[in-house]
């Protein structure tokens, strides 16, 4: 996804804006650029491609002079990747440049009404016509905060924008509406960022912008605005994650690396709330008086954390018998959902930005329900807008492919489930210690599991070229097997497909044939028997069968080609431990296959549009 850095201060800009986009390399981008503002003008340097094509542009041209500027990487939307439709954008008379994350939606009527009044447009982004617009309306009133609140009113969508202008070479300017943008304090200038990792070497000290918000940052201060230009009082927010949290830490790649932080992210997540053998969930409002009353939970997400969702439906049930309904957000808001007051709405997001997952938080709000947000990011916009706020600390995720945080979503659904039950008196007190210890012990297991990734290693040489791997499981097993199938296919590009075991019969069976590869998760004691049946059914087709299943258990007899061990545990917990081997092999998978896991090809780490 796009993302937006800016600098003013003593320094040359380019350097350090070329640092702040590299932190943000991870976010998936088809090309970058940058422009600076000295005496002589603006300087635009932008270019289709990855950032290395920018630096050896700037190294063959030199580097842009200027204390002041803005940098971007696109990821496109409107208009294919191209140099002309990178960001900066200039207006027409090169007086104004902007970058824009977001979708600007009524961009064509705007287009059409600016081309009538003689403007000449290069690209074919939607993002030109804030530039054209901005410079035309600060050519006529002089003053920057004006012209942006007049532009902001004539936009519709969502953005966050940095701009800078020939006509105030002392002011970075940024807004934001519906797209994330913070701005960065120091003593040693000021900067902006779409993300917090771009500032991380720079300072800890940020400003959140809020909805509609406008910075005017200086090089020693910083003024934010409302959208109707009114001065805001800004809180500052000290960033507590580290430099290396955010860098690869002599991993080949983030993925990898945040596979292995798990166990670190389950104590993180687990150890603030378990205390004197009870879970304690008051810091999100979930006291036991208000879980008592909860009648009916609504669980909404997109992808992995969606996928965790699942396991939470689950869990929820089958433990406080409270029902649960689950959606993707992206169906969820477009479907007119039959939503009540007393409904706790439970929105789970690692980024905490996730558009199609901010709107369903928003239209429940609208219908009167509380909203419990599970998210990562502290101070995103939808920890800032639910009611209530669980925090998953699993510490900066960066890859693409979200691993440690579905672990530590799966972690923070479990103490729900588990507190909700407790606190409607349906589960004894030998049950809810049993379920305290057995959390305690699953940072170790996870710990055991990555002792040794042999196995995965050797399994994805095998099966790295086949056309299509399938995943199974029932209950359980097939929450966490969608999860394994959407790892492999996003970094691996190998088909993949997970199916409840059960329905391959009404369908999917169809596509065994003899050496497909089939991956069955086998945790679930309750419905054992029933999985061994359908792996037999597709073995008995051809399918090589790998088992992801308890070292102690009995799986492996003559059922399946390979088995993939996990320690045992509590059945309820299980996908905290079987995606693990399935995390591992898809990305040993994409490394067989040449990919970078952490570029997927299309994707964006946080979805911050429709
Ligand atoms: O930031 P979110 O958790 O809201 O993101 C939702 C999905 O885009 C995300 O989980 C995505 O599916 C994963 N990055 C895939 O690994």
């Amino acid at each position: 996804m796009c993302g937006i850095v800016g600098y003013i201060g003593p320094e040359g800009a380019a350097p350090i804006l070329m640092d702040e986009l590299s932190r943000l390399e991870y976010r998936g981008y088809d090309s970058a650029g940058i422009v600076t503002l000295d005496g002589d003008g603006l300087h635009l340097v932008k270019t289709r491609g990855k950032l290395q094509v920018l630096r050896d542009r700037l190294a063959r041209d030199g580097e842009p002079k200027g204390n002041l500027g803005i940098g971007h990487t696109r990821w496109a939307t409107h208009g294919a990747p191209s140099d002309v439709n990178a960001h900066p954008h200039l207006d027409d008379q090169g007086r104004v440049a902007v970058v824009h994350n977001g979708i600007i939606e009524n961009y064509q009527s705007l287009r059409r009404e600016l081309e009538k009044e003689g403007c000449v447009f290069r690209s074919q982004t939607d993002s030109e016509v804030v530039s054209q617009l901005l410079a035309r309306r600060l050519e006529k009133c002089g003053d920057l905060l004006e012209a942006l609140t007049s532009t902001m009113g004539r936009l519709r969508g969502a953005y966050a924008l940095g701009v800078v202008a020939k006509a105030c070479p002392g002011t970075l300017a940024a807004a934001r509406k519906g797209s994330p943008l913070v701005v960065g304090l120091s003593d040693h200038g000021n900067y902006i960022a779409s993300d917090i990792p771009a500032l991380l070497p720079y300072t800890r000290k940020v400003y959140l912008l809020d909805e509609g918000e406008i910075a005017l940052v200086y090089a020693d201060h910083v003024e934010v605005y409302s959208e109707w230009g009114e001065p805001v009082e800004k809180k500052v927010y000290e960033v507590t994650w580290s430099v290396d949290a955010a860098e690869r830490g002599g991993y080949k790649h983030f993925m990898l690396k945040e596979i292995f932080e798990q166990p670190r992210a389950i104590r993180d997540t687990l150890n603030p709330r378990l205390r004197d053998g009870r879970i304690h969930l008051e810091e999100a409002g979930l006291t036991d008086e208000y879980l008592a009353q909860v009648k009916r939970v609504v669980l909404i997400a997109c992808g992995t954390a969606s996928h965790a969702s699942l396991v939470g439906r689950a869990a929820i049930e089958q433990l406080a018998r409270v029902p649960v309904e689950w959606d993707v957000a992206s169906e969820f808001r477009y479907r007119d959902p039959i939503l009540s007051p007393d409904d706790l709405l439970v929105v789970v997001s690692q980024s905490g930005e996730t558009a199609d997952t901010l709107a369903a938080l928003r239209l429940a709000k609208e219908n009167g329900c509380k909203v419990l947000a599970i998210t990562n990011v502290v101070g995103s916009t939808i920890a800032r807008e639910a009611d209530r706020v669980l925090y998953t600390w699993a510490g900066p995720e960066i890859a693409v492919a979200s691993t440690k945080a579905y672990l530590t979503q799966l972690l923070c659904l479990y103490l729900v489930a588990i507190e909700m039950a407790s606190a409607k008196g349906r589960l004894d007190a030998a049950t809810y210690d049993r379920y305290i210890r057995e959390l305690q012990t699953l940072s170790d297991k996870a710990q055991t599991v990555l002792t040794s990734t042999t196995a995965e290693q050797e399994l994805a040489k095998r099966f790295c070229h086949s056309r299509d791997i399938f995943f199974i499981g029932r209950g359980l097993d097939y929450a966490a097997a969608m999860e394994a199938s959407l790892k492999l296919k996003e970094i691996s590009y190998i088909h993949s497909e997970a199916m409840a075991s059960g329905e391959l019969k009404h369908g999917t069976i169809a596509l065994i044939e003899d050496g497909v590869p089939v991956v069955a998760l086998s945790t679930q004691g309750a419905v054992a028997e029933k999985l061994h049946s359908n792996i037999r059914a597709v073995k008995a087709r051809g399918a090589v069968v790998v088992c992801i299943a308890y070292g102690d258990s009995s799986v492996e007899d003559g059922v399946a080609d390979y088995v993939l061990y996990i320690p045992r545990t509590d059945d309820l917990f299980a996908p905290l431990l079987s995606i693990i081997p399935a995390q591992l092999f898809a990305y040993y998978c994409a490394i067989e296959r040449g990919y970078d896991p952490d570029k997927p090809r299309n994707l964006a780490k946080s979805v911050t549009v429709e």
